[in-house]
């Protein structure tokens, strides 16, 4: 499967030398792509200005502001069997970029005006949906409120929202505390572990998703496949994922291979 994950912060551009910018270390999304990969899925990971080296096998595509991170997914999506942003987008840039290094007395330097940046999830995903989309929600206070909101709005089939507040959660650490939220109103609650354990479970939920619409597309696809080609892959599904097919009634193995059809699969008649 193709996966496309973005990961890291954004910066904003204030003048040459400064910039707006968050807490996001990239650490989350790098250890989904890790997961992904030894998972045997084909990862392209969007990743804004971190210290982390690339996971082995992984195509990276490092971008800085909120901008070239939105146009570095809209290239990228097509194709793609789920995106995972895991990115901390910002939500504001400045107005202005000064072109010149900003002076103690310049009139812009002491008032900031700022403009939304594009949200690449409800503005850009909406043209090249991939068949799972899963977007992350960092709270301070109404984490579950805020973030079932934030899948509704997005249009998601998964969110998973991180809860700042607790200890060993969130940014710069290497362990998470988040609730994997659906689009039936499950609430899956994981108590505090690794951030490679966590991507295991945000990818076990991605491995169900897929495997429930790609049963459910295969009558569809029945009698079709006269070539000696192993089984037709199944067009893609635009838009929402109808009510139940996401209800975690799929009892799948954990760590299910998130690779697809491959070669071994095809000649075992899978
Ligand atoms: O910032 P917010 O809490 O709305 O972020 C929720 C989700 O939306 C995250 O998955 C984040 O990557 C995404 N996002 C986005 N574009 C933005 C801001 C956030 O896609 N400009």
């Amino acid at each position: 499967s193709k996966l496309l994950i973005s990961a890291g912060p954004t910066r904003e551009a204030l003048d040459p030398v400064r910039f707006l910018t968050n807490r996001s270390s990239g650490k989350m999304g790098f250890a989904l792509a890790e997961e992904a990969l030894a998972r045997g899925a084909e990862v392209t990971l969007v990743s804004g200005p971190v210290a982390l080296s690339t996971p082995r096998g992984a195509r990276r595509i490092d971008v800085e502001s909120a901008e070239q991170m939105a146009a570095a997914i809209k290239s990228t999506l097509p194709g793609m069997d789920a995106l995972i942003m895991a990115a901390a987008v910002a939500d504001f840039r400045p107005q202005n970029i000064a072109s010149h290094k900003l002076k103690k007395g310049d009139r812009n330097a002491a008032n900031l005006e700022l403009k939304r940046c594009p949200d690449i999830l409800a503005e850009v995903v909406p043209e090249a949906r991939p068949r799972v989309v899963v977007g992350f929600a960092m709270e301070t206070s109404e984490l579950l409120s805020g973030a079932s909101a934030k899948l509704e709005a997005k249009n998601l089939d998964l969110i998973v929202a991180n809860d700042l507040s607790q200890a060993g959660a969130g940014f710069a650490v290497d362990t998470n505390a988040v609730t994997i939220l659906d689009r039936d109103g499950g609430a899956d609650e994981l108590p505090l572990m690794s951030k490679r354990a966590v991507a295991g479970r945000v990818l076990d939920r991605v491995v169900a998703l897929l495997t429930a619409l790609l049963l459910l597309l295969l009558p569809a696809c029945g009698g079709e496949d006269n070539d000696d080609n192993g089984p037709t892959w199944p067009p893609s599904v635009a838009g929402p994922l109808q009510a139940g097919v996401a209800g975690g009634t799929l009892d799948l193995p954990v760590g299910v291979p998130l690779g697809g059809y491959t070669d071994r699969d095809r000649a075992l008649g899978n």
